[in-house]
């Protein structure tokens, strides 16, 4: 954490457990994570948070059912929709994820328009970054800035890789929260989460709150304060 930069990474983890508990399909808890998302965006600028990064889905999330990706593809397309709201909030829209040019990616052409329409629409926001990682992957992130550097003949350094992956300027995470009890890393922002404090939260993504949020600043805060 440098100076009041506050870099929060959510694994939005639990949608289809919360469904279960509740009797619905899991599509419904994927339904009510978006929403809390727009609330935890909501409390995170509240809370003057810098920068929050999140995963909606991730490159080993495609082999699920075909109309439960259906159903995050288009709660994706809504989320990317959100402009008026995130410009009410003064919140800049970023993407991680394999690029769309790349044979491997699997981002379908109507998230790609609503992703380049909000990062566009958004752009001169000047308050909190909400990226959201979709299609993301953190091992195929590395892959990636690993063949780029190949492919340009630079050195292979610390410094080379930071600099090829997907959103080179997305600054370190400060705390990573993953939510429903989960007490494991994913694959997800491995390189940029290098120190970073964990929090993990027993709430399932649709009921994690601004409270628990406040929980993981205060431990971000914590952690920034003690010596390596
Ligand atoms: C997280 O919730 C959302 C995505 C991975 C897209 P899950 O769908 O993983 O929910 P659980 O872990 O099965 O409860
Ligand atoms: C993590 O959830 C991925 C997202 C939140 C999009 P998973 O339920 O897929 O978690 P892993 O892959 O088991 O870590
Ligand atoms: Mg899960």
């Amino acid at each position: 954490m440098y100076g009041s930069c506050v870099h929060v990474a959510c694994i939005m983890d639990g949608n289809g457990r919360w469904a279960r508990q509740r009797g619905l399909p899991r599509t419904a808890g994927h339904t009510a994570g978006e929403e809390n998302l727009a609330a935890v965006v909501r409390a995170a600028v509240r809370l003057g948070v810098d920068h929050l990064t999140v995963f909606g889905f991730s490159t080993e999330n495609w082999v699920r059912p075909r109309q439960e990706v259906r159903h995050i593809l288009g709660l994706h397309e809504k989320l990317f929709g959100r402009i008026t709201e995130l410009d009410e909030l003064n919140v800049r829209v970023r993407w991680i994820g394999r690029p769309f040019a790349e044979r491997s990616a699997r981002t379908p052409r109507y998230v790609q328009r609503a992703i380049a329409k909000a990062i566009r629409d958004t752009e001169s926001n000047t308050g909190m970054t909400l990226t959201v990682a979709f299609d993301y992957g953190s091992r195929t992130e590395i892959a990636h800035a690993a063949e780029t550097l190949r492919r340009s003949g630079r050195p292979v350094t610390v410094e080379s890789i930071a600099s090829c992956l997907y959103e080179p300027e997305l600054p370190a995470v400060d705390v990573l929260v993953r939510t429903s009890g989960e007490t494991r890393v994913s694959n997800f922002l491995l390189w940029q989460s290098q120190g970073a404090p964990i929090s993990f939260a027993e709430a399932a993504w649709p009921d994690y709150s601004s409270s628990d949020l406040e929980d993981a600043i205060a431990l971000a805060r914590r952690t920034s304060s003690s010596p390596n």
